[in-house]
């Protein structure tokens, strides 16, 4: 299993929006979805991923995807499904949306915590091909805003290391798909549904 972590600092936390852009930039997290499970004709069957949204009206909003043959995913539509998982959100329980995905209220340091050994991406980091990564590897990222001051200094502290995929900055969802990328070539395992 590979894991991503992302934090979106302004992710709206209800699903009363339209627009996903104007509810925080949705709409990038909607393209690391893809990153992360999507292949061409195919999906992971290996993958979690992890988004902590801390915006307006109710952060901080856990929702976890985990490969699973019966998770009701569309590339077309991630926008639509985000919002109806944030619908389904009940205070103090952590609901199972849908197959493969769930929702609660938890905060961005203790997804952390129960992640310990993982990896934060940063340009400036360890280049990942010098990296020994093993074989259920961890990856924490920010949004197209990057991590907040507090995040940042919360992920430095607890990371096993800080790993480049080189000197340019990629967006989130570039990321997501050079790791998957590399960690394709390092297994060369089909791990597809
Ligand atoms: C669009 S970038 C954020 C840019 C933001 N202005 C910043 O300075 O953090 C989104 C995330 O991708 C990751 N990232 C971007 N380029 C990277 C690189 N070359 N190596 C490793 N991680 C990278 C970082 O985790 C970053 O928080």
């Amino acid at each position: 299993m590979r894991t991503f972590i992302l934090f979106s600092e302004r992710g709206r936390t209800k699903g009363d929006f339209r627009d996903l852009m104007k509810a925080g930039r949705l709409d990038i997290l909607c393209h690391d979805v893809i990153a992360a499970f999507f292949l061409s004709n195919a999906m992971r069957s290996d993958v979690s991923l992890h988004l902590v949204l801390n915006g307006p009206p109710d952060p901080p909003k856990h929702i976890e995807f985990v490969s699973n043959e019966e998770m009701p995913i569309s590339k077309k539509d991630i926008g639509n499904l985000l919002r109806s998982v944030l619908w389904k959100y009940k205070p103090r329980r952590r609901i199972e949306a849908f197959p493969g995905i769930s929702i609660e209220k938890k905060r961005f340091e203790d997804v952390l915590a129960e992640n310990q050994g993982f990896y934060l991406l940063e340009s400036a980091g360890r280049h990942i091909s010098q990296v020994e990564l093993g074989s259920n590897p961890v990856f924490v990222l920010g949004d197209h805003m990057g991590l907040p001051r507090n995040e940042r200094k919360a992920a430095r502290k607890l990371a096993e290391e800080r790993i480049s995929i080189g000197p340019m900055p990629y967006f989130s969802s570039q990321c997501i798909v050079v790791v998957n990328n590399h960690l394709d070539n390092l297994y060369d395992e089909r791990s597809i549904l």
